[in-house]
């Protein structure tokens, strides 16, 4: 099941404040300032592309995302084109420079042939010396092993109100895909908000199995947001992967 948190208004809402502005969105706003046209495939409330465009960016600027309320936030934000939809719906041919996924968004992506649709639009999407760039949590590090309900975050909204969120996952680990409940406690809400999701963790050899069938060679890969190396137990896998020229 693909995550459903964020077709819900409120919950969209809360996202910037439930994730705010790290490491990782560094590391990609260097990227997109230094491209002349970006696809942000799963863009989310679009914060990405609005901070690239209030840093000056004056090229084009894209994002992609199938939750319209996750749109409604980016189109508040800032001059960008925001498409709703994802991958198999585009017919983007060598348009962009540039195509990342950020925030895991790679890890929606549920089967294999979901997997293989989306990346051969983005190679299409891609001119021949652009770059897709994506992140995924490295499965050897086990991150849903903290999914628990002991672990509650706090954080306050933009009216001033405690919101209290945790994770459960709620089935024993499949092969490669886990599947979690969030809650949010809200003070002014009636009853508990709980959204379901299932996210894939590829690894390595796996990931590069996908990217090779699709025609992209990784030149870049690291382990976490300093650029460290892919160790065993590195919260992430991040790849930097080109077209092979073979398409
Ligand atoms: C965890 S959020 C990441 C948002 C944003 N990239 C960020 O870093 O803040 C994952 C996003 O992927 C979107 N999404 C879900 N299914 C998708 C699909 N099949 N293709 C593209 N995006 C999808 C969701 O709507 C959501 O906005």
């Amino acid at each position: 099941m693909a995550d459903r948190s964020f077709s819900d208004m409120s919950l969209a809402t809360l996202y910037d404040t439930l994730n705010p502005w790290g490491p990782g969105d560094d590391f990609y706003l260097d990227l997109v300032l230094s491209a002349r046209s970006v696809l942000d495939v799963g863009c989310g409330t679009g914060r990405l592309l609005g901070r690239a465009r209030e840093a000056g960016h004056e090229g084009r600027l894209c994002g992609l995302d199938p939750a319209a309320a996750m749109l409604v936030q980016a189109r508040g934000r800032t001059s960008a084109e925001w498409v709703l939809g994802d991958l198999s719906a585009t017919h983007w041919e060598r348009e962009f420079d540039l195509v990342v996924m950020t925030g895991h968004a790679f890890q929606v992506l549920l089967g294999d042939e979901q997997v293989r649709d989306s990346l051969a639009a983005i190679r299409r999407a891609l001119t021949d010396d652009g770059r897709f760039v994506f992140e995924t949590r490295n499965p050897a590090a086990r991150a849903w092993e903290h999914w628990t309900p002991g672990h509650v975050r706090e954080v306050t909204d933009a009216q001033g109100a405690a919101v209290r969120v945790w994770h459960e996952v709620e089935t024993p680990v499949a092969p490669e895909r886990v599947t979690f409940t969030e809650t949010f406690d809200h003070p002014g809400w009636e009853q508990h908000r709980v959204s379901r999701s299932t996210l894939r963790f590829l690894d390595r050899a796996a990931l590069d199995g996908f990217l090779t069938e699709a025609g992209f060679i990784v030149t870049e890969r690291f382990g976490d947001w300093g650029r460290g190396p892919l160790t065993p137990t590195a919260p992430e896998i991040i790849t930097i992967a080109r077209p092979d020229g073979r398409f």
